[in-house]
């Protein structure tokens, strides 16, 4: 079986610096409330898979003082990120978080770690993490968003679409459970936390792109997020943290 990832290319055509995910605004909330945030505060932060910066953008957007940074594996992704910014240029950092060798160039850590939509994408999730929480200083926090399984069972999903003749299979919805991440990170000195995130808009199915996601309203009128893999996605903020660190 070849796993690519390749979906990630309509990223180029999106315009998230103008309308800004729902998960940006739930991400940036929880982020405000434990750091105590203000508009002027100084902080840096990273966000890992930062695609065209549409999440840095809107950090940017509210915090004049803040020092941020985006890493991503595509390079035409990184190439937009300072799109729309006037001054105070984003730092960007080609480098693949699966791979130790790319990671250890990185000499700087951050308070403030974002890795979202990204750690369904591998199989080896203990790897990502430990790779993604090297970048985070011992009292800062790693933000993860992504979907996580609230019951016991870890998937690993892989996706095709029909008209795809290529043994080609993509990845990015992988549902390992809360317990087992929590599991290797105690293991490993870290506490965490999750926090799950409700969508309050509804999304229509994409007929060209059945990855895409979409909304079915429940009958208690909560949205179900999934796409045409056809398994209820769980979304979920989790906040790690070093062990001893407050
Ligand atoms: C599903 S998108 C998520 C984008 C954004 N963070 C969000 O939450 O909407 C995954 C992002 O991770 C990037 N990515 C995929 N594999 C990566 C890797 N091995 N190292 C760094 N970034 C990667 C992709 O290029 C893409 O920008």
């Amino acid at each position: 079986m070849n796993i690519k990832r390749t979906h990630d290319k309509f990223y180029l055509n999106e315009t998230y610096k103008k309308n800004p995910k729902e998960q940006s605004k739930f991400i940036e909330n929880e982020i405000r409330k434990d750091f105590n945030l203000q508009a002027e505060s100084k902080f840096d932060l990273i966000d890992i898979g930062c695609e065209t910066g549409s999440f840095l953008y809107y950090m940017w957007n509210k915090y004049k003082n803040a020092e941020l940074s985006g890493i991503d594996i595509m390079p035409e992704l990184l190439n937009k990120v300072n799109d729309g910014i006037a001054e105070r240029n984003i730092d960007t950092y080609l480098i693949d978080i699966s791979d130790w060798d790319s990671v250890s160039v990185i000499k700087k850590q951050w308070k403030i770690g974002v890795m979202s939509g990204v750690l369904s994408i591998f199989d080896d999730y203990r790897t990502v993490l430990l790779n993604a929480l090297s970048l985070i200083k011992k009292e800062g926090t790693l933000y993860v968003f992504g979907i996580f399984n609230p019951k016991n069972v870890d998937v690993l999903i892989k996706a095709k679409k029909s008209e795809e003749k290529e043994d080609v299979w993509e990845s990015g919805w992988n549902c390992i459970s809360q317990k087992s991440i929590q599991l290797f990170l105690e293991e490993h000195g870290y506490i965490c936390e999750f926090v799950p995130f409700h969508l309050n808009i509804d999304i229509e199915e994409n007929k060209d792109d059945p990855l895409r996601t979409f909304t079915i309203k429940m009958v208690d009128k909560e949205n179900l997020i999934v796409n045409g893999i056809q398994l209820i996605h769980n979304f979920a903020l989790c906040k790690i943290k070093r062990e001893g660190f407050k």
